[in-house]
């Protein structure tokens, strides 16, 4: 696995690569859900390159950019595993050099569920994305639908500024007891990770009562946050049950697909969770 730092080196070394290239962007301290989007390009393209690149645009000053969990040396062996051909590995420098002043603001999905709680995120995502893809140019980006709101913000990203790449979202990988996978489990404390599991437990009891032909928007939030707020350790910031493109939330009953997503702290860590349904 070839590694490079700068982008002229990515440059060599992205051309050598054989064609169709897929390409896994992360932030690190890699868990299942990021390998199974390496597993995934490495099945579906010629070559697999991967990112690692803690982005401190996408984080509020009040955030944890500085206590984001990180092993690199962890990293690179899982990818080396998983057969990725190439993995850049960018200073906050080289990204964002002295002088920079160019961002990229998707409009209306990024102001509404996540958005909301957190202004300035996506803007920070879509620029590295963006400066991400120009430099690697890949064929295929695979994303995790965890992030359900960022899947939707990169494809209208894509879509909008005509990046030739097909961006392919790989489903949410759980641990045993139906928690999501996410790098910011690591900061839970063991009372904390045992209560975490209500996420998706309240998504299973909003799928139940769907399938059971509960269909009004209203009535599927409530029971999820019924539920959450019956754990004491957990605080709940929103439940949405939403138009799985446009992200507007949904009044009355649930027509087609939706996407019923929800952030919740346990202490100071914020997770997200959802699921889609009638998909
Ligand atoms: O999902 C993530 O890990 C990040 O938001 C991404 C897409 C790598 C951009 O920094």
């Amino acid at each position: 696995m070839k590694q490079v730092i700068t982008i002229p080196d990515l440059r060599v070394a992205r051309a050598a690569l054989p064609e169709p290239v897929g390409f896994v962007p992360t932030m690190g301290y890699l868990h299942e859900g990021h390998l199974s989007l390496a597993r995934a390009a490495r099945a579906e393209c010629a070559s697999v390159a991967a990112s690692i690149f803690v982005n401190p645009a996408q984080f509020a000053p009040t955030e944890d950019l500085a206590s984001y969990p990180r092993d690199v040396p962890r990293d690179l062996a899982m990818l080396e595993a998983e057969g990725v051909d190439l993995i850049w590995l960018p200073t906050p420098e080289v990204m964002y050099p002295q002088g920079y002043q160019t961002w990229v603001t998707v409009e209306e999905v990024t102001q509404l569920l996540e958005g909301r709680m957190r202004p300035t995120h996506f803007r920070g995502v879509a620029t590295v994305v963006a400066k991400l893809f120009n430099a690697v140019q890949p064929q295929r980006a695979y994303f995790g639908q965890k992030d359900a709101q960022q899947a939707v913000v990169i494809r209208r990203m894509a879509q909008d500024l005509n990046f030739p790449i097909d961006i392919v979202v790989c489903p949410i990988w759980r641990e045993r007891d139906g928690l999501a996978m996410s790098s910011r489990n690591v900061y839970l404390s063991p009372a904390e990770r045992q209560a975490a599991v209500v996420l998706s437990r309240s998504l299973a009891v909003v799928q139940q009562a769907y399938q059971e032909g509960q269909r009004e928007a209203e009535v599927l939030r409530k029971s999820a946050s019924d539920l959450i707020q019956s754990e004491p350790l957990a605080r709940l910031q929103y439940v949405s049950c939403a138009d799985p493109e446009t992200l507007e939330e949904l009044q009355g009953p649930v027509a087609g697909r939706a996407l019923v997503s929800l952030a919740v702290f346990f202490g100071r860590t914020r997770l997200i969770d959802n699921i889609v349904l009638g998909g």
